[in-house]
């Protein structure tokens, strides 16, 4: 490997090495301190990775990679960077089992390389389709389209309305409701090719939070001022005494489905128009399937690829199912069905139940029962993962974690996480590289080092450690957990392994 020169070294704290795992010296953490001595030695500082190519923030002035508005994305850049240090060839296959807006399927077809991708949501659906599309469409129809929606007028007496879960009942101004259902319903009965009409729905979809009473806020929607629900609340407080909110959302005035998607379908035209200019790429084959990564990577065939560049849900008790209510229900997801779907996310949430009864039951089906007993035994044996445990349960006990739900969480989301390391190794050519981009947490004034932990059960699993590239912008500490316990470095990382 080569050597770095003495100025290319961070010092340590750059690269927010952890002194204290455990707030008030609380509990047990010298399975923490030694793994952070260890792995601290391949952590690097690289001018290459920032917090904006983790993030969305690159993609937003990307062409094709802004097409479905994904705060959780990673940059085409970060993809780009890894496929180059991987020496990804034209022609090798890469996996992503967490796609998402589909960032590294995307830029591994417009480089001729193959690629396979899992993700439980259809927006992802939608998204990959539309994207994987550019050099197919025909301008002159997308042109033809846009201007039969210029001259479309709802009918006064449309009376249809856009499907809604409890959760997203009043999101939208009473018209705009009845236009979604409008807009959609001429989508599907028009003849424009597969192709746009799918392109439609992905604008319409990009519309939705835009055109309605609510933001996406962290792990929920926050609604304006002016939404029923808001006006509900408002009363209740007025009539029972209490003072009014003071933080209120004010959306300001709202656009009608029609000018955004007619400003979205304007932007996603000039983006083909720019692509098609460009030599097309070889073809390839990009590979989507809306699943559980959990129970289909353990489908596919043993040593097939040539690399994996991917981002799970983060451990931080986002969820998707929530934030994309709104994108959800359009596209037909029912109350119960999102219930059932908040169960498929890998345990990033309270509400995530054990899956590793189903796991389980998904290896015998395959008669894979040893490979399972296997892998469980690495995660019960894993002593940094046991200690996290104890001290989590003994955080709750004396109060410091006011949700055990968070207990189930963090278990739940290293066993279903190793079962996907698991896979991964199984799947991957010798010689092939493996990414993760993750954040660090801390909960109840324990930090969960999710890089090194995830790296050393890679390493039991049979993979080698090469590096974990730590950005330079470390992740904010929560305020509460601050108030209590003080500031604690929080990495992001991107954890690098090989099959060796
Ligand atoms: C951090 S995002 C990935 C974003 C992606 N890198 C991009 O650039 O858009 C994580 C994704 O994992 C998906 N996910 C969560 N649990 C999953 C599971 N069990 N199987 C497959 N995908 C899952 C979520 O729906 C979400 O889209």
């Amino acid at each position: 490997m080569k050597q770095l020169s003495l100025f290319e070294i961070p010092s340590t704290a750059d690269k927010w090495q952890v002194q204290n795992f455990s707030a008030d010296n609380f509990g047990e953490q010298s399975a923490r301190m030694s793994l952070e001595q260890k792995l601290i030695d391949i952590t690097v500082v690289s001018n290459d990775f920032n917090r904006q190519s983790v993030s969305y923030q690159l993609s937003k002035n990307n062409c094709l990679h802004r097409w479905l508005k994904y705060k959780e994305g990673f940059s085409a850049d970060l993809v780009k960077k890894l496929l180059l240090e991987f020496e990804i060839q034209v022609g090798d296959t890469v996996l992503d089992p967490f796609v998402g807006s589909g960032t590294t399927s995307l830029v591994c077809q417009m480089q001729g390389i193959n690629s396979i991708g899992f993700d439980i949501l259809p927006m992802s659906t939608i998204a990959i389709e539309a994207k994987q599309s550019v050099y197919q469409y025909d301008l002159t129809e997308i042109k033809q389209l846009i201007s039969e929606i210029e001259n479309l007028l709802m009918p006064e007496n449309y009376s249809k309305r856009t499907p809604y879960i409890t959760i997203t009942d009043g999101a939208y101004p009473e018209n705009t409701e009845k236009e979604i259902a409008f807009f959609t319903e001429w989508n599907e009965n028009s003849k424009y090719s597969k192709q746009a009409k799918n392109l439609i729905t992905l604008c319409i979809l990009n519309s939705l939070e835009k055109v309605s009473y609510t933001a996406k806020d962290g792990q929920f929607l926050r609604w304006d001022y002016r939404s029923k629900k808001m006006m509900e609340s408002a009363e209740y407080r007025k009539k029972n005494g209490k003072t009014p909110l003071v933080i209120r959302l004010d959306k300001g005035n709202l656009p009608t489905l029609k000018q955004s998607l007619l400003e979205e379908l304007n932007s996603v035209f000039q983006d083909i128009g720019s692509i098609q200019k460009n030599a097309r790429p070889n073809e390839t084959n990009l590979q989507f399937i809306q699943g559980n990564a959990l129970y289909e990577l353990p489908k596919h065939e043993d040593n097939t690829l040539s690399g994996v560049i991917t981002s799970p849900p983060y451990c931080n008790r986002y969820d998707y199912t929530r934030t994309y209510a709104l994108e959800l229900a359009y596209l037909g997801i029912t109350d119960e069905k999102i219930k059932r779907l908040r169960q498929e996310l890998l345990s990033c949430t309270v509400e995530n139940k054990p899956k590793i009864d189903c796991i389980r039951e998904n290896y015998a089906a395959l008669g894979r029962k040893n490979d399972f007993d296997r892998i469980l035994k690495i995660i019960v044996k894993n002593k940094t993962l046991a200690e996290v445990n104890q001290s989590l349960s003994d955080r709750s006990t004396k109060g410091d974690i006011n949700n055990k739900g968070v207990l189930r969480m963090v278990n739940g989301y290293f066993a279903e996480l190793t079962f996907i390391y698991a896979e991964l190794f199984r799947l991957c050519k010798s010689g092939a590289k493996v990414a993760f981009v993750n954040d660090n947490v801390r909960y109840g004034g324990e930090v969960i080092s999710i890089d090194f932990i995830s790296t050393e059960l890679a390493e039991q699993i049979g993979f080698k450690p090469v590096k974990i590239y730590s950005l330079k912008q470390q992740k904010g500490n929560s305020s509460q957990q601050m108030a209590k316990f003080g500031r604690v470095p929080l990495r992001k990382s991107i954890t690098i392994w090989e099959k060796p």
